[in-house]
């Protein structure tokens, strides 16, 4: 029974990586990531264009309780998460100062994977030349893999994060461009906020990308609180749109998981989004995704989650013993092929079916609604 994978021709000791975000930060975060046992890291988004965050903070906690039912990053006692939302920017530092860590993060720990992701713009030469600089650079101070961010949601450039993920051109445009230089394997990492990802994820296959990713963070908004009319996360009183993760998100990620392994069963999936322990990571793969990153559960269990990858690490084992299997390529993608149109859904027929027109449907009295 064994742990480890190969996703993109590299060997990975477990599947699970931290996701590039507050976790993969910084040097110190990353090695206590990989003592903790982590497979791998993807390092915090590098770009090469100077970086200011808003002022305060970057990321705050939705809640929710079961006395209010309401979403709301006000602490409540036996409030349960919902959600992160973050506004927060690339890696404020240049690449510069990555590349010497990068190379020390290898050196101490060369079983373990770092994936360097990159940003640039799309909209002239100079923008694709600094996608290839990134890449040059980050793969010759000994990074296993380059991760392209198509899909940081609060981008205001239109050739830059998730309007590049919403563009199928650009989308096999820059990752024809990072291929071009690329010595290792290229992932590029989508948005979720587009029609059909699957059309993007096609793009960025025909640009040579060596695996999807998804998801980044939903664009989203905090609510207005009643009391004092203001967002409940700003700054002078003005927000702008940031991105949603955590729990809140898993279902929808799961769901373009799925029309993407479906459409592509042959290829690479890195799986994100709601990932906390092994129930969820479970999903992903027996979609058919290859690894799985996590953001928000690290956050928040003491910044790079040792907790949380024990618990799908010791999962994972569980799961392999009790069904027999002996890795994860044994089990990924069996339920690939349980999702169908509508219409393939078993109606009750005859007697049992009422035309949808049962007396009471819709009130609520759980003997004459339809269970959902
Ligand atoms: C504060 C914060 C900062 C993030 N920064 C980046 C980033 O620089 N690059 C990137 O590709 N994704 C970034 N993300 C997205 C995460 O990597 C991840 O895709 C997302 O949070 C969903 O995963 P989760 O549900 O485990 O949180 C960030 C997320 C958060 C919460």
């Amino acid at each position: 029974m064994t742990r480890s994978v190969e996703f993109t021709g590299i060997k990975f000791e477990n599947p699970f990586l931290l996701s590039s975000a507050p976790p993969t930060e910084s040097e110190s975060n990353i090695m206590r990531a990989f003592d903790a046992g982590w497979g791998g890291v993807v390092v915090k988004t590098i770009g090469l264009h100077p970086v200011v965050n808003v002022y305060g903070a970057r990321t705050k906690f939705f809640r929710t309780s079961p006395d209010d039912n309401n979403v709301s990053m006000k602490k409540r006692p036996g409030a349960a998460l919902h959600g992160s939302w973050n506004w927060e920017l690339i890696s404020d530092k240049p690449l510069e100062w990555w590349v010497p860590r990068i190379r020390r993060m290898k050196e101490a720990h060369p079983t373990k994977v770092v994936i360097a992701s990159i940003m640039a713009g799309s909209g002239s030469d100079k923008e694709l030349r600094n996608w290839q600089i990134l890449t040059q650079g980050c793969q010759d101070a000994g990074a296993d893999g380059i991760e392209c961010n198509f899909s940081c949601p609060h981008m205001d450039r239109k050739d830059m994060g998730s309007n590049i993920g919403k563009d199928e051109g650009l989308c096999s445009v820059v990752t024809e461009a990072v291929k071009e230089v690329a010595k290792v394997p290229v992932w590029t990492k989508l948005t979720p906020a587009t029609q059909d990802i699957v059309v993007e994820a096609a793009a960025c296959f025909r640009g040579g990308a060596d695996a999807v990713v998804s998801s980044n963070t939903f664009p989203s908004l905090p609510i207005i609180d009643p009391d004092t009319l203001e967002f409940e996360i700003n700054v002078d009183g003005l927000v702008s749109s940031g991105g949603l993760g955590g729990p809140a998100i898993l279902p929808l990620s799961l769901a373009n998981m799925a029309r993407m392994c479906q459409a592509f069963p042959d290829r690479a999936f890195s799986a994100i989004g709601g990932v906390s322990d092994f129930s969820q990571a479970a999903s992903y793969f027996l979609l058919g995704a290859g690894t799985v990153q996590v953001c928000t559960a690290a956050m928040l269990d003491q910044a790079i989650g040792p907790n949380v990858i024990k618990r799908l690490n010791a999962g994972l084992d569980a799961f392999l013993e009790k069904n027999g299997w002996n890795s994860v390529e044994e089990f990924r993608g069996l339920r690939r092929d349980r999702v169908v149109a509508q219409s393939k859904i078993r109606r009750p027929e005859g007697e049992a079916y009422q035309g949808g027109y049962v007396e009471g449907y819709a009130m609520p009295d759980e003997s004459t609604t339809v269970s959902s």
